[in-house]
């Protein structure tokens, strides 16, 4: 793994963003991008027919960085200053959701922000200016499309569109809190996508997120979560990234 020098930086417009369990997607080079909230490493993925591909595993390589913790702002700039305006991501998610079983894997279709500490614009005033971006349709529906149909080739089975609650974590939810999202029309709980999907939209990059179901949230079925919930996503880890790829690059 070499670290490109600064003036073989490259553009590249096509990116994945790994959740957990999802720290690398095949052989790269690895570029440092330097943003005004703090760098970024990003590996770039050469695919068969030449296409690069941008890989940034979220919490860091081998999960270093909790969900609050994240810099998100600095990982999407360092996407934007490289030119990306395509963004696939993994996210892991509990289910309360009957229908979505631990194993299934949705398609993000709208959020619910939970979170309480976290930046959640690069529009703070002064210099950045105020903007107040419009979320009718937070994720990308081409993206949603080129997935689905690549998903169909690949094999990959998406179970349904999904609404996602962010919650600020890194505790897991009571199970009163569970039943208040459920009633409040959630499907799955996580604790990264926000503010990732707002800060792509504020920077005009198409992004769309694919949850991956780790478990039944607290209290779903009698849940507990008590156990490691990585281990879930090495089941179809391979197969997501095969199809974002094939969206991504047509092969
Ligand atoms: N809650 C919040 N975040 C999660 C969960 C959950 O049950 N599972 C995976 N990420």
């Amino acid at each position: 793994m070499n670290l490109r020098r600064r003036q073989e930086v490259v553009k590249v417009e096509k990116a994945i963003i790994g959740g957990t369990g999802v720290y690398e997607i095949g052989k790269s080079s690895q570029q440092k991008i330097k943003t005004e909230y703090g760098s970024v490493i990003v590996d770039i993925v050469k695919t068969s027919n030449g296409t690069e591909i941008a890989f940034l595993a979220r919490h860091g390589k081998g999960h270093s960085t909790p969900p609050h913790l994240i810099n998100y702002r600095a990982n999407m700039k360092a996407l934007k200053n490289l030119g990306v305006k395509y963004i696939y991501a993994t996210g892991a998610v509990g289910s309360c959701n009957e229908n979505f079983a631990p194993g299934d894997v949705v398609i993000l279709k709208d959020f619910m922000d939970f979170t309480k500490t976290r930046p959640l614009t690069f529009y703070e005033g002064s210099e950045t200016g105020v903007a107040h971006v419009a979320m009718d349709a937070p994720y990308c529906r081409n993206l949603r499309e080129k997935f689905l149909n690549s998903a169909q080739k690949t094999g990959l089975e998406i179970k349904g569109d999904a609404v996602y609650v962010c919650t600020e974590g890194p505790r897991f939810e009571t199970a009163s809190e569970i039943k208040m999202y459920k009633m409040l029309g959630a499907d799955v709980v996580g604790m990264t996508n926000v503010p990732e999907v707002v800060l792509a939209k504020e920077l005009g990059m198409c992004y769309q997120t694919l949850g991956i179901i780790t478990n039944w949230c607290t209290g779903i079925k009698g849940a507990v979560i008590d156990h490691d919930i990585t281990d879930i996503v090495e089941k179809n880890k391979q197969l997501i990234t095969e199809t974002f790829m094939l969206a991504l690059t047509g092969e």
